[in-house]
């Protein structure tokens, strides 16, 4: 299972050590929020190059935008390797997923914990990941939603009935309890910001989210 690192509760004032506190994770996970989908604004496309200026990690960027579209171009030039935009926010999902593969990014959609898992059908065909939102969207340390483990079990049973090959990312309050429960559901990705950038070993904050508790 994949550990993306979302340092919305990193110390921004000291970014590139805390993304290098977090050696072992291969995705870095961006919590762009614009103040209008959701209440918070956090950072743009500018966080995304400066830290491709130090990084050649997978940047994992998740808008939490309005009219997501509008930012795919920005996001794809600042050195972005996926973005998920919001199935909520989105006029035309199809249209938002081919833009993104014409711009030469993996294409992923997120759903909110009150939006109906079935409304991604239409799309699952095209997309290279979905997110499962574990939480209300806008901050991180809130406590996960365990409905989320049914919506996983839905994702990873469509695409097995149709061959598909999306990968599944669950985000917002994943911890030592909760990563178990997500990678058994199927989970592929788990995003988890304040679980690691709280400990002091952020390594070994990663290692019991992809091993479990160390007995
Ligand atoms: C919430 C963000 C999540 C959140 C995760 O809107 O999408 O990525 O920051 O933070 P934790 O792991 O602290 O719940
Ligand atoms: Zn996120």
């Amino acid at each position: 299972m994949i550990v993306a690192p979302s340092f919305l509760t990193a110390d921004m004032h000291r970014l590139e050590a805390e993304i290098a506190s977090v050696r072992s994770a291969e995705w870095l996970h961006f919590d762009v929020m614009d103040g209008q989908f959701v209440p918070a604004v956090t950072y743009d496309q500018r966080l995304v190059e400066t830290v491709r200026g130090y990084s050649d990690r997978y940047f994992d960027c998740h808008l939490m935008t309005e009219k997501p579209e509008a930012s795919f171009a920005v996001y794809a030039g600042a050195g972005a390797d996926a973005i998920t935009f919001h199935l909520e926010a989105s006029q035309d999902p199809a249209a938002g997923i081919a833009l993104l593969h014409a711009l030469g990014l993996k294409a992923g959609l997120a759903i909110k914990p009150a939006t109906p898992v079935e409304r991604l059908a239409p799309f699952l065909a095209d997309v290279d990941l979905v997110l499962v939102m574990s939480v209300e969207p806008g901050k991180g340390g809130q406590k996960f939603m365990v409905e989320a483990l049914d919506r996983i079990a839905w994702l990873v049973s469509f695409r097995a009935e149709r061959g598909l090959g999306y990968l599944i990312e669950v985000d917002g309050g994943i911890n030592g309890t909760t990563a178990p429960l997500v990678r058994r559901a199927g989970a592929d990705v788990v995003v988890a910001g304040s679980f690691i950038f709280n400990r002091n070993d952020r390594e070994a904050a990663i290692a019991e989210l992809v091993h479990g508790r160390p007995d």
